[in-house]
């Protein structure tokens, strides 16, 4: 039995630190125009631990695009039209309440958005008509639940649940947006989150975080944010991130 159904078409949307997929087969590079611009990247297509499996560089390969520059229609689209069915979208964040330490991982149940001026919504055009989806539950509950259950199986630890806030980025918040942040109730900080979530939702897509945290956010550690530190961090996390991720795709 498949830890994820087959009739599925899973993609993994990787983030900072995750630019390239290690062991992966690649039989096809995709370069797809799209009615929204171009993509961030090429659609790599492959196998991946005896899975097909299509990887988008969300930032570009190399990284040049910040969050507030990625073309996040594109690419929901685009994965759309090459019949992706789940995305996994992988993505660096910093921890805000205190069981988000850095170095681990976090499955997200919920999202707040405060970014601004990003393309939000496909449905603004003749083609797609005003629609107002539900997002009650911003992320797919089952597609959750298989990573929580992959999380298990390949021994790593990781945090259940949280609340993910979205940034405008690309600088980093203040020790004062940080504390207003965590009133509202976020135990992550990111700045890539939004609007994927919701592109992916308004075209039927399934859609979970696997967020990869990075370092403690603004005011939860001594001093300032250092890259040394988020490289360091994440390059402990990207490894148990690759390991769950292999136990969610590997047939068992
Ligand atoms: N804030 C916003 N985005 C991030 C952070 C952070 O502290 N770390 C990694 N991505």
């Amino acid at each position: 039995m498949n830890s994820v159904s087959s009739a599925s078409k899973i993609a993994i949307i990787g983030g900072t630190g995750l630019t390239q997929l290690a062991d992966f087969k690649i039989t096809q590079q995709k370069v797809l125009k799209t009615p929204y611009g171009a993509p961030s990247a090429p659609f790599t297509i492959g196998e991946f631990a005896q899975q097909e499996l299509i990887f988008l560089a969300r930032h570009g390969n190399p990284h040049v695009l910040p969050p507030h520059k990625i073309n996040y229609q594109a690419n929901i689209w685009g994965l759309k039209q090459l019949g992706v069915t789940a995305i996994i979208a992988v993505a660096a964040v910093g921890g805000i309440t205190a069981e988000m330490v850095p170095a681990q991982l976090a499955i997200p149940d919920q999202l707040i958005d405060y970014t601004h001026d990003r393309r939000h919504t496909f449905f603004e055009s003749e083609e797609y008509p005003v629609t107002h989806i539900d997002f009650t539950f911003p992320y797919h509950p089952e597609l959750r639940q298989q990573l929580i259950a992959a999380a298990a199986l390949a021994e790593v630890q990781i945090n259940r649940v949280g609340t993910y806030g979205c940034t405008q980025g690309p600088r980093l918040e203040t020790i004062a947006e940080i504390k207003r942040m965590e009133q509202d109730g976020c135990d992550l900080v990111g700045m890539t989150g939004m609007p994927e979530a919701a592109l992916a939702k308004e075209l039927g897509i399934h859609y979970a975080s696997l967020s990869v945290i990075a370092n403690w956010a603004a005011g939860k550690a001594e001093g300032e944010i250092t890259m040394i530190e988020i490289e360091q961090n994440l390059h402990l996390g990207m490894a148990k991130a690759m390991q769950l991720l292999r136990a969610f795709l590997m047939p068992h």
